[in-house]
């Protein structure tokens, strides 16, 4: 396990000396648990808590109560083991805006203690694995939005740590750039790095992690694989419009669905036939087989997933596009 949390909390004190002291929950009882080598993503909408979690498993804030180990290390206590277990990357990247990106990893090489040698070799690696070498002269702040991100995950790996924190990688980032980050992200998990996301985005989590939590008002809504929890929420949806005519044919249709073994439910809309499935994949060829035994000509026929915003509403009352 890289990173294990128990009843993680955090609670802001603002106003203080103002007389107006005021409490904010932003962390209210985590518990997770990471496996290494994952690409593990927090969902959550703005203001879950997502950041404020981040920042207490890369020790750059205590908790209020609870514990968490990162590495094996207990993250107050053997702080300075945490800090050399890890990347992080936070929501608005920190480097140097007028240094040139090249220079930048090799200050952090240094700072982590390497030598000029070995800081300017681990620089120009970096470079090269994100694409980067063409831009490594220009400083930080001329880059382009992607380039920009890709730096500061560069920046993050200069150690090489067994983790990396990644909040919020892709946010404000044109679908071309957002993809070539998913790429980055796998391919860090390919070659073995833990990774720990935050994100908003259903489809971002859903693309890129092997496990997630979806969290709102600072607690674990619920846990698991983006399949199994789609799976346990909706199963998956097949739509079919027949040929001929609406009325009888649509009816006949409908019973014979309900009364396959694999289908949980047949729901009527105007001329379609939403049956919900299990396993769409695997039950779509015995739908089609059902209905031509019957006669019934398809005109067409659509196999639709549960989405993870499925998992949210189910979970809080409320969807994620709209809470986000
Ligand atoms: N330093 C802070 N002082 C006071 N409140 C904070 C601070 N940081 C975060 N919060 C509050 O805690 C809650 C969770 O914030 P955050 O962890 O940034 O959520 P997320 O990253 O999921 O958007 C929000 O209500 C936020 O306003
Ligand atoms: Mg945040």
């Amino acid at each position: 396990m890289i990173i294990e949390a128990h009843e993680l909390r955090k609670t802001f004190v603002v106003g203080r000396g103002r007389g107006k002291a005021r409490e904010i929950e932003a962390v209210r009882g985590i518990d997770m648990e990471v496996e290494r080598g994952e690409v593990f993503a927090v969902l959550g909408p703005n203001g879950a808590g997502k950041t404020t979690t981040v920042r207490m498993l890369a020790t750059f804030t205590q908790p209020t109560a609870g514990q968490a180990r990162v590495n094996g290390y207990d993250v107050v206590k053997e702080a300075g083991k945490v800090r050399a277990s890890i990347g992080y990357v936070g929501q608005l990247g920190g480097v140097d805006e007028m240094t040139p990106a090249i220079e930048n990893l090799m200050l952090a090489g240094r700072l982590a203690g390497m030598s000029k040698k070995q800081a300017k070799a681990r620089a120009e690696e970096l470079m090269a694995a994100f694409a980067l070498t063409e831009i490594g002269n220009r400083p930080a702040r001329t880059l382009s939005g992607g380039q920009k991100r890709r730096f500061a995950i560069a920046v993050g790996l200069v150690t090489a740590p067994p983790l990396i924190f990644l909040d919020e990688p892709t946010t404000g980032l044109d679908p071309q750039n957002r993809a070539n980050l998913w790429e980055e992200v796998r391919k860090l998990r390919d070659q073995g790095t833990s990774v720990l996301l935050t994100t908003h985005y259903l489809d971002e989590a859903d693309a890129l992690c092997d496990r997630l939590v979806i969290v709102d008002h600072g607690k674990v809504v619920v846990e698991g694989t983006p399949e199994a929890l789609k799976k346990e929420v909706a199963g998956d949806i097949v739509t079919v419009r027949l040929a001929d005519g609406p009325a009888e044919g649509l009816e006949q249709a409908r019973l014979l669905l309900t009364a396959e073994p694999y289908v949980r439910e047949v729901v009527q809309e105007d001329e379609l036939l939403r049956a919900y499935l299990d396993d769409g994949e695997r039950g779509l060829p015995s739908v089609l087989r059902a209905l031509d035994r019957d006669g019934l000509a398809i005109q067409s026929i659509t196999l639709e997933r549960a989405t993870l915003d499925d998992v949210f509403l189910k979970h809080t009352g409320r969807s994620l596009r709209d809470a986000a």
